[in-house]
């Protein structure tokens, strides 16, 4: 390798760390995300054009082709993504990560004479090939049940006999191709399909409400894979990046397992049993009070402290900017407003943060729940805008829950709780909230957008 490619690969490792700091806070994310790219863009740039090999020009054509292709796709896709469906579009991104790693490993399998070529670097394309095959069927099937296109928990008889199966399968081939020195096609192909049956059966029990946290660990996965790719072309940038990858989604998974107090293998291995929610008023927990858009008015308007709590229902409604429309009417009538920021509230991490600062909320106003939970006591009125588990009081209450442990934020210690939703249907963890038959809490029905703006009108009238 050149000392001028050595060059732009550290300057490009040095931007992916720089770039993945950044991204630690809402401020500097953006430029953090344009800091990163720009090294990748350097170090594709110098891989192309910085080299000894005598290439045809038609290959330069081609990458120039694809690359266009890539971006001008990658880019639309981009444009078009609702907020909501980020998981999706990642989930999506994942797998074609893994299918590069896979395709890697192929063709260096077939570039090598595996006859002479040594255990380690045959075993490194074995694992590019199946890491890369359980990362892209896996996320396609992640893909698949967050779009709603494959059913959220399949269960098939005998999984666990079949999943061990497979496992075994994939070790004992790889195993014979290393120690045998096998350069055999079919024997490559076979665990190329092992692999891809392993993403499907890894992904095909755990429920949609752990799908957040599977496409976190698939994201890690393509990171691995692609530092094995990396290893595989003694190529630095690649291993590097990879490495990052890995490690920033096995962080993230840890983060949102220890947000939702379940163990990776919990999720893994377990999933929600849901009871539905129900319509209406319920036996057990007794009846629900409703309020309306001119009684919320008043309570906000005369209170002194103000507490929102945005959930999922905000994002899918598109109602950030109403609600800091309302935030700002409220602060000019001298009533202190903060937004509560439960880690996993909405369907990605940080998918709160993101959405408020797209509407220019001062970020000082949002308070972490750890931060935030004392507060509640001094609350006049918490206005919750379509959240629903993440204000659970079951998490605390009841040990047959299955979301009991996970942390919440407190809302009902504050003197009235309003919960903006449309229908007294359960949220993602499919159960009952006994929040809204709380003596505290009155139900403002509607869509949140609407309800949001209803408050404005209501208040810039008072
Ligand atoms: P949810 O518990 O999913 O509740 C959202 C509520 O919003 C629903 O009950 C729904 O009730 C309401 N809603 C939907 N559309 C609305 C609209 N247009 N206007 C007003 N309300 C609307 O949300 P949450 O409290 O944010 O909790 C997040 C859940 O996702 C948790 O269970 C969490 O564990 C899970 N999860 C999140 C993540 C990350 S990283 N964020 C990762 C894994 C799992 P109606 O249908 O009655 O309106």
């Amino acid at each position: 390798m050149s000392s001028i490619l050595s060059i732009i690969y550290l300057i490009a490792t040095v931007t992916f760390i720089v770039g993945l700091k950044k991204l630690g806070h809402p401020d500097s994310a953006k430029s953090g995300n344009l800091t990163a790219a720009g090294g990748m863009g350097l170090a594709i740039v110098g891989t192309i054009f910085i080299h000894d090999l005598q290439v045809p020009t038609i290959i330069y054509i081609l990458i120039g082709i694809a690359i266009l292709l890539g971006a001008i796709i990658g880019w639309f896709i981009a444009i078009k993504v609702e907020m909501t469906k980020m998981p999706e579009l990642v989930s999506l991104f994942n797998g074609f990560g893994g299918a590069s790693a896979a395709l890697i490993g192929i063709v260096e399998f077939g570039n090598s004479d595996i006859k002479t070529t040594s255990a380690t670097i045959v075993a490194t394309i074995l694992s590019a090939i199946v890491i890369g095959a359980i990362t892209f069927s896996g996320s396609l099937m992640a893909w698949g049940k967050l779009n709603g296109s494959v059913k959220s928990i399949i269960k098939i008889p005998q999984y666990n006999i079949i999943n061990n199966l497979v496992i075994i399968a994939i070790v004992l081939m790889a195993a014979f191709v290393v120690i045998e020195n096998i350069d055999n096609q079919i024997l490559l192909y076979s665990l190329l399909f092992a692999g891809l049956v392993y993403g499907v059966l890894f992904v095909m029990p755990i429920g949609g409400a752990d799908m957040p946290v599977v496409i976190s660990l698939l994201n890690s996965l393509t990171g691995i894979a692609a530092a094995i790719t990396g290893i595989l072309y003694d190529n630095m940038v690649m291993l590097v990046g990879g490495i990052l990858v890995g490690s920033a989604g096995i962080i993230l998974t840890v983060a949102m397992c220890k947000a939702m107090n379940r163990t990776l293998l919990s999720v893994i291995f377990g999933s929600f049993t849901a009871s539905a929610g129900t319509e209406g008023t319920n036996k057990a927990l007794g009846s629900i009070k409703s309020t309306t858009a001119s009684d919320t008015a008043i309570i906000m308007n005369y209170a002194t402290n103000v507490i929102i709590v945005p959930g999922y229902g905000l994002a899918v409604a598109q109602a950030q900017h109403v609600a800091h429309e309302l935030e700002e009417l409220l602060v000019a009538k001298g009533v202190n407003v903060k937004y509560a920021i439960h880690p996993v509230a909405g369907r990605m991490p940080g998918h709160m943060n993101v959405l408020l600062a797209e509407s220019n909320v001062d970020y000082s106003m949002l308070v972490e729940m750890e931060d935030i939970n004392p507060q509640f006591n001094n609350a006049d009125v918490v206005l919750v805008v379509g959240a629903n588990d993440v204000v659970n009081p079951a998490a605390h209450n009841d040990p047959s829950s299955p979301i009991y442990g996970m942390p919440i934020l407190d809302v009902e210690n504050a003197k009235h709780v309003v919960v903006n939703k449309r229908s007294m249907k359960a949220g993602y963890a499919g159960i009952e909230n006994e929040l809204f038959y709380n003596a505290k809490t009155s139900m403002l029905f509607g869509d949140a957008k609407s309800v949001l703006a209803d408050l404005v009108s209501e208040i810039k009238n008072m």
